[in-house]
């Protein structure tokens, strides 16, 4: 199977979390998007959802799908979500797509999160993705050199600006043997509005798409 029909295979399993009346939390980039297009096709069965990017709520009303704000949604039975990085414990990296604060605060606002994607993004130590992290742009160079104290090489995304505004170093060479303390270390760091380590809040299960089917495993 290719790379993108497992991506498909694992959204896919993910529409069967979906009851009715619910609101569905979306999440952002090409596996999302399989699992976008997939609820289309049981759309009547929703209340509406909850998107983590501008680009999957356009891609959400492209298919007549209702789009609600986090704000009068309340609280979120199910979030489903693609990864850039996973381990078994089901602590995440995210935020290859740029979206990571938006994926944070609907993950955080949800009961259970699904994680969506194929088997090439299990690791056994989080890091070889460089590490997302969305900076208040005027904060940039002071965040980086707080970053190399930590152990990590911050890159600058060029001409790259996210949703609410702010830029994105993504964080080279760090082996991240405790991700929870590192998601805390970060978040301490003023200016930094968001990491893409999902570490305290991972994922609660990693539908890993593998070419003998889907695997389901739980946090
Ligand atoms: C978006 O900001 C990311 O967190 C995505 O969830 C992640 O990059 C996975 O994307 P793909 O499904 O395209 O691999």
């Amino acid at each position: 199977m290719t790379q993108d029909e497992l991506k498909k295979a694992s959204a896919e399993a993910a529409l069967e979390y979906v009851e009715s009346g619910m609101i569905v939390g979306v999440g952002t980039g090409s596996t999302a998007n399989y699992f976008i297009d997939g609820l289309a096709r049981i759309k009547g069965k929703l209340e509406g959802t909850v998107a983590s990017s501008e680009a999957s709520a356009d891609r959400l009303r492209g298919h007549g799908i209702p789009v609600l704000d986090l704000n009068s949604a309340g609280d979120l039975q199910l979030y489903v979500d693609g990864a850039d990085e996973t381990t078994r414990h089901l602590h995440l990296i995210k935020g290859g797509g740029g979206a990571l604060t938006r994926e944070k605060i609907v993950a955080a606002a949800s009961d259970k999160f699904v994680c969506i994607a194929d088997d090439s993004k299990l690791v056994d130590v989080l890091g070889a993705f460089p590490l997302p992290i969305e900076v208040i742009p005027m904060a940039r160079s002071y965040v980086a050199r707080q970053i190399v104290k930590l152990g990590g090489q911050p890159v600058l995304r060029e001409g790259f600006t996210t949703d609410n505004g702010n830029v994105i170093l993504d964080v080279q060479n760090m082996k991240i043997l405790d991700p929870v303390e590192l998601e805390t270390a970060l978040d301490h760091i003023t200016g930094v509005v968001t990491n893409g380590l999902f570490a305290r809040r991972g994922a609660d299960v990693f539908l890993m798409a593998t070419s003998n089917g889907v695997e389901v495993l739980q946090a």
